[in-house]
């Protein structure tokens, strides 16, 4: 094969197997998250909502190592309150020590304690899932391209595999999923939760609220980041207003030709 046929099919398989990527999954739901947009804030109870669905449903297997219980009474954040903070806190087991036996021992967790992780390891966490590693939280939302739509969207992508499509054994069908195919079994249903507010758990809703709060996790100074954003362009605003009218006064000693 000559140099020229060998680059033409090189080229080729590459254009292949970029197209196979992505043909997989289905573009993400756009969802009307109330975060977005420069003057986009959190819906509070949304997240406190979304705090609830992640402890309850997704902590099993899914860690948030970069957060603390703290910051859930952060401004900015779901604004629990300090005893509502020290109360969740409480009620995990942390290890700690070594004591002055230079023995680790378990005490109830702090509001400064970081979120405890539900495995020892990544191993421990891959062997629990038939080898898939739920990818830890703190930052997911970033971390995948369609952010928060996309993440609301897999929660929601569960579906029927079509006809002739192979499923291995601890494998599902979901639509937005590269591959179409995840090891994560659906984890919300109707109902899955109670919320403490009333609010009715459907899928939709729950997927929404757990969605929020692992925005926040990724971006806890977004409200911040909208403030400052709007000031600067209200600064922005007023400056060109000043500068356009002393540019008239300067101009104006200049005589015209008219
Ligand atoms: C029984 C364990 C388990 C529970 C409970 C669970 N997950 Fe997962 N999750 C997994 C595993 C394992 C994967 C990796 C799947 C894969 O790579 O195919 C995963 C993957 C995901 C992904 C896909 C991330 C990516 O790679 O694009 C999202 C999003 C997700 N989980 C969200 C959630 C949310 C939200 C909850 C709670 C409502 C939850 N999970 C509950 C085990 C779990």
């Amino acid at each position: 094969m000559s140099k020229k046929n060998l680059q033409f099919v090189l080229l080729f398989l590459f254009f292949i197997s970029f197209t196979k990527l992505f043909a997989a999954g289905e573009k993400p739901i756009k969802v009307d998250w109330s975060f977005k947009g420069i003057t986009g804030k959190f819906d509070r109870s949304s997240l406190q909502r979304g705090y609830q669905v992640y402890n309850e449903v997704c902590a099993s297997c899914h860690s948030m190592n970069l957060l603390s219980y703290r910051n859930l009474g952060e401004k900015g954040g779901p604004e629990f309150s300090v005893d509502q903070v020290k109360a969740i806190a409480a009620n995990f087991e942390v290890t700690d020590g070594p004591d002055s036996e230079g023995e680790m021992f378990t005490r109830p967790g702090r509001p400064s304690d970081k979120f405890v992780s539900p495995y020892q390891n990544i191993q421990a966490a891959m062997a629990a899932n038939g080898g898939a590693y739920p990818p830890d939280m703190s930052v997911l939302v970033k971390a995948r391209k369609g952010g928060a739509d996309y993440i609301y969207s897999v929660l929601m992508g569960y579906e029927e595999a079509p006809a002739g499509f192979e499923l291995e054994d601890g494998v599902y069908y979901n639509k937005y999923m590269y591959g179409n195919k995840i090891k994560m079994a659906k984890p919300l249903a109707e109902g899955s939760v109670s919320y403490a507010d009333g609010t009715e758990a459907t899928e939709s809703q729950m997927a929404m609220d757990v969605t929020t709060f692992l925005t926040w996790a990724s971006e806890p100074h977004l409200e911040a980041r909208h403030q400052t954003g709007l000031k600067v362009i209200m600064y922005l605003i007023i400056l060109t207003i000043l500068v356009y009218f002393s540019m008239r006064r300067l101009w104006s000693r200049i005589d015209s030709k008219e």
